[in-house]
């Protein structure tokens, strides 16, 4: 029988991130069989006949000369369509002054945001291309994006619409978040309660009604806002049919996350914070825990997120590059990978799944991340002996080839 095929990939490692007891999922003596950018076999080459039998019907054969075939990656968490950029806050901090205290001078998160109003379309999306480009180099091929640097409306769908319109220009699929609750926007000094209302009664409707965002996020903080500010953006969330995440626990144990899993959070990120006791819930509500160990080396943080008691209730660990322009301008994926290994004890094979099956739950998408069948044929190649590899070295790796469903680019 037959068996139609458009791309076959043969002679590879596959580190699968299929949960098999072999470590990454390793597969061996197999081939994909791709058709119109999915995954609709994993053949089994110990048959030759099987071998001669695919390749005479796939229009194109991929040899893979034996590299390692992983996922493509998806930073699961970004901040990357700004205006300006914070390189004199980096010297600030450098010189003492501390990431909250910047902020409390309207600096930080407001001087993006004054930044990103003033620039029109093209100038954010010149920016945003430039910057999404070094992760595709590295070989993500699902990005997430925020707002948050607008605050107003039409800053806030201008950021949505640039980061939505990077799929045209890059090969990636983009998954929006709406993070209106990111600071206070000035016009609203003081009146929190009312800036919330606003984001929730004239905002997210739009958001929704326009489908700009695939999901909703708050930073819940001292610096941001408090849990039933928070909950009220949730709710209208639910309301309006969006999921959530939140920036939580990350400069101080606020409740964010326990709060953010009672209303089914997809991710919670950040945690440094969280308590061991609060885990439980993240547990019970399939909520991923994202890391961010971008954000704890620029802001020299030395509280942890509680790694070890999150794999003890197996909550499953996502690590992304949070790339803004503040606490973690960091456009590498194989970065945070590294990072999490070494600040956060992270084994490589638990850092690259947080940077594929873990980072694509993380944002509600359980049709990548891993290689498997009836998943999108999003791939790449690496000239490596072992996956730990791009773990262990910084800069030292580039996928020699990436496939994005299904097509090489
Ligand atoms: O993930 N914590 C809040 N938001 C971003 C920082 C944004 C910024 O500093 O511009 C974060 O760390
Ligand atoms: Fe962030």
């Amino acid at each position: 029988m037959a068996i139609q095929c458009d791309t076959l990939v043969h002679n590879v490692r596959i580190a699968s991130m299929q949960v098999s007891g072999e470590p990454y999922g390793a597969l061996y003596n197999k081939a994909l069989v791709i058709n119109d950018g999915v995954i609709t076999a994993i053949a089994d080459l110990t048959d030759t006949d099987t071998f001669e039998t695919l390749k005479a019907n796939a229009a194109s054969v991929v040899d893979g000369n034996n590299q390692w075939l992983l996922p493509g990656f998806v930073d699961c968490h970004t901040h990357l369509v700004y205006g300006g950029n914070r390189a004199q806050e980096f010297e600030q901090r450098l010189q003492g002054a501390t990431y909250l205290e910047i902020a409390e001078r309207g600096g930080g998160i407001k001087g993006t945001v004054a930044k990103t109003r003033t620039a029109n379309h093209a100038t954010l999306l010149e920016s945003a291309i430039k910057r999404a480009k070094r992760l595709c180099e590295e070989g993500v091929t699902t990005l997430e994006v925020k707002s948050g640097y607008g605050l107003d409306v039409d800053t806030e769908i201008r950021m949505l619409t640039v980061a939505k319109q990077l799929e045209q220009h890059l090969p990636l699929t983009v998954s929006t978040t709406y993070l209106g609750a990111h600071a206070l926007p000035n016009e609203f000094d003081n009146d929190a309660d009312a800036y919330i209302d606003f984001i929730c009664n004239d905002v997210m409707p739009i958001v929704a009604e326009k489908q700009l965002a695939n999901a909703v996020d708050v930073f819940c903080e001292t610096i941001g806002f408090n849990t039933q500010q928070t909950e009220k953006v949730f709710q209208k969330a639910h309301e309006l049919g969006l999921p959530i995440k939140a920036h939580v626990e990350q400069l101080s144990d606020s409740k964010g996350a326990v709060l953010a899993s009672r209303y089914q959070a997809l991710s919670v990120d950040h945690i440094e914070y969280l308590a061991d006791s609060d885990i439980v819930h993240l547990a019970q509500n399939g909520t991923v825990a994202v890391l961010l160990p971008g954000a704890f080396y620029y802001l020299s943080e030395v509280q942890k997120p509680p790694v070890n008691a999150l794999r003890a209730h197996n909550v499953p660990m996502a690590v992304a590059t949070d790339f803004n322009p503040g606490s973690s301008p960091l456009a590498s994926i194989l970065t945070a990978i590294n990072m999490a290994c070494v600040q956060f004890q992270l084994t490589p094979e638990e850092a690259l799944r947080g940077a594929t099956i873990h980072g694509a739950a993380a944002l509600g998408l359980h049709d990548r991340g891993v290689i498997d069948v009836e998943r999108v044929a999003d791939f790449t190649l690496w000239d490596i002996d072992t996956p730990a590899e791009l773990a262990y070295c910084i800069n030292g790796h580039r996928p020699t080839a990436i496939f994005k469903g299904g097509k090489h680019v």
